[in-house]
């Protein structure tokens, strides 16, 4: 009950969406959870005025990192960023985790890559923009890579299923990757 106090102070919105996920974890799998938090995400930003507090810090404060909110029991991460115009993340994975990437204001290019062993090179697969109110889901070992396209730099939400400090993933560098993009 502490941690419902503690949404209350976020605003309404981020208290639903948060008590909502909850509600759907355990009962589901992990593809059924991506998507719940995918869709809820896309709901928060659109029944999130840009008075709510934690709206207000990240446009004001443009923290590069601030956590939201940690589940205690679920163990999942509510991450938030202020990506400013030269933002870049190169290539990596969430090694067994998906995530779900979302832009409450901006727009963001997401590319995700395939490995290749042999030329030990990273294949472009897409290219992505996320942009304002839009969310979107990363499976498990999907290797991708973020770049801030907007003028203005843009308020990012990484919504982790799993704290990733403890969890082994992979990092490659820009340098690694070819332009080709797989038909
Ligand atoms: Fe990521």
């Amino acid at each position: 009950m502490e941690r419902l106090t503690d949404l209350q102070s976020m605003g309404r919105a981020f208290a639903r969406y948060i008590l909502d996920i909850r509600q759907g974890w355990a009962a589901a799998s992990p593809e059924v959870r991506a998507k719940l938090v995918r869709d809820r995400m896309e709901d928060l930003f659109r029944e999130t005025p840009a008075t709510d507090p934690w709206i207000q810090r990240l446009l004001t404060e443009r923290p590069a990192h601030l956590e939201l909110y940690r589940d205690p029991e679920a163990g999942f991460v509510q991450m938030a960023h202020y990506h400013s115009p030269m933002h870049a993340s190169p290539p990596h994975d969430h090694g067994e985790h998906w995530v779900v990437y979302g832009v409450y204001s901006g727009d963001i290019e997401i590319c995700t890559y395939r490995w290749l062993p042999d030329v030990k090179a990273l294949r472009t697969l897409d290219r992505h923009h996320l942009t304002s109110g839009q969310a979107r889901i990363y499976a498990a070992g999907d290797i991708h890579a973020t770049r801030q396209c907007a003028a203005q730099g843009s308020v990012v939400l990484r919504f982790l299923s799993t704290d990733l400090k403890r969890v082994p993933r992979s990092h490659y560098r820009w340098e690694d990757v070819t332009e080709e993009v797989e038909s």
